[in-house]
């Protein structure tokens, strides 16, 4: 963070100053007290299993110069009402000091992760840029990145989420962005919103916020990502896989053994090669949407090629590809599920089990309101689909259901006559890996994934943990 006095974060926030007033915070401000370190700030935030203000006093010790809290605490400290308010008071009064750092942000229903973790990959190359770690993309978690920016940070990638109208614009309250990028419109957490129409009020948002010397960047592949053209007063850019006017696009889409995708990039400015690091078709989209972000910022076609073929993944348990040393390939997706993720995971499953079989765990997909029977119905007709769709040799061997809200997903499969496979309904992870125990061969490819609050990662880590023994 920029070097800022307790006194003028008292002011900043409007809180009581309850310390020495001349201070001065220059490190991380984190919510995590085991995270605190010396010249930083730490702000106590009550969860649902443990109240930061019992942590005052040990983050202090840790080296933090003091805490920003709602009640009072044993250590100097500031006073405010509101802990997300007060954070984004001082996120935006530090942005404000920055007017050199460019802020973009990235929304959409489902890969904004993924391609923020590219976007930043991409900056990287043209200069000192903050993007937040993991999802860190809500109330919290975006100020606490954009705290993150000091004098020397030219970009911030900012991942922006929404539960709900309003999110957006609020974020974009706390760092004006003058790139704003939208991947698409989806059911994650459609059933909060009550709907894709108001999904797509809400991703919109962010356009609606772009100054008029910005740029909308937008999936001309999604129709209604598309037509958020008409709600901003920014430039708009477009980007697309299958749309032939997009400006960014791609060409010759083709995965390799692994499902890693390769393609050619195409640009105003001419083509070039691209094969990616990660995993699955979906990372295409992602990918272009990157591309044509760090286009905006400057990036030559070449820093942007080189950029995208030599980007890994950031965070952790999205389409993480591991190979057994038996021979059996587990893919780790348990980050979280929903309709659209959820194929394309299988769809990768498909291409990866190519030769072998293909097992897939799916715990249930969270969030989905009045539409969960039917959508984990329609998912698993998908994924009994797979054999006749003619992306898989063998199709789908298995599919095991975890836990009681994911047991439609049989349902659906069951709706499949001509499917061959298994599909057995589990209570939990340690049941599904029994029943995988008895089955798996070598060149069998499975894939794990669920909502967060399923923790399927467990499982994917107990299947790697069975062959190193
Ligand atoms: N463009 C895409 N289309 C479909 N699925 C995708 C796409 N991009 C990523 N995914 C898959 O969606 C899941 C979540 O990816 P990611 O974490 O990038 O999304 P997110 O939008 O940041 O999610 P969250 O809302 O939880 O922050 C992963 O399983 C990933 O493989
Ligand atoms: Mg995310």
């Amino acid at each position: 963070m920029i070097p800022l006095t307790l006194a003028q974060i008292a002011r900043v926030c409007g809180g009581e100053l309850r310390g020495e007033p001349d201070a001065v915070i220059s490190g991380e401000v984190v919510v995590d007290s085991r995270r605190a370190g010396p010249g930083g700030l730490f702000a106590a935030v009550a969860g649902e299993r443990a109240d930061g203000h019992d942590f005052a006093a040990a983050a202090v010790a840790a080296g933090a110069v003091a805490v920003l809290a709602t009640r009072p605490v044993p250590v100097p400290s500031v006073l405010v009402a509101d802990i997300p308010a007060a954070l984004a008071a001082l996120a935006r009064y530090v942005v404000d000091a920055l007017p050199a750092a460019r802020i973009a942000g990235i929304t959409g229903s489902v890969g904004k992760t993924s391609t923020k973790d590219l976007a930043a990959q991409l900056t990287e190359r043209l200069g000192p840029t903050i993007a937040p770690a993991g999802s860190f993309n809500n109330e919290l978690g975006h100020p606490l990145t954009v705290l993150r920016a000091d004098a020397s940070t030219r970009y911030l990638v900012l991942e922006l989420s929404a539960r709900g109208l309003g999110h957006i614009a609020y974020l974009c309250g706390i760092a004006p962005p003058r790139y704003g990028v939208v991947l698409n419109v989806g059911h994650a957490h459609a059933g909060e919103f009550g709907g894709l129409d108001q999904v797509a009020r809400a991703k919109g948002e962010l356009v609606e916020a772009l100054p008029a010397d910005g740029v909308a960047i937008l999936n001309a592949d999604d129709p209604r990502v598309l037509a958020m053209a008409s709600r901003t007063r920014a430039r708009v850019v477009t980007f697309a896989v299958e749309a032939h006017g997009a400006l960014v696009r791609a060409a010759d889409v083709r995965l390799d053994e692994l499902g890693r995708p390769g393609f050619t990039l195409l640009t105003p400015e001419g083509s070039a090669p691209v094969a990616l690091r990660l995993h699955g078709a979906h990372n295409v989209p992602n990918a272009l949407a990157a591309a044509a972000l760090a286009r905006e910022l400057g990036l030559s076609l070449d820093g942007i090629a080189d950029g995208l073929r030599a980007a890994v993944a950031r965070s952790r348990w999205r389409m993480e590809v591991h190979q057994r040393p038996d021979g059996v390939t587990v893919i780790n997706d348990a980050y979280n599920a929903n309709p659209e993720s959820v194929r394309a995971a299988l769809d990768a499953l498909a291409h990866l089990a190519q030769g072998g079989r293909g097992f897939a765990v799916l715990g249930h997909m969270a969030e989905l309101g009045d539409t969960s029977r039917p959508s984990h119905e329609e998912i698993g007709e998908y994924a009994a689909r797979l054999c006749d769709s003619g992306l898989a040799d063998s199709g789908l061997a298995g599919l095991i259901a975890v836990g009681g809200e994911a047991a439609p997903l049989i349902d659906g499969a069951r709706r499949v006559p001509s499917w061959t496979g298994e599909a057995l309904a589990v209570p939990d992870g340690a049941a599904a890996l029994e029943v995988l125990a008895n089955r798996l061969k070598p060149a069998d490819v499975v894939l794990v994934k669920a909502s967060r609050a399923a923790s399927l990662e467990g499982v994917a880590a107990a299947l790697l943990g069975e062959a190193g023994r």
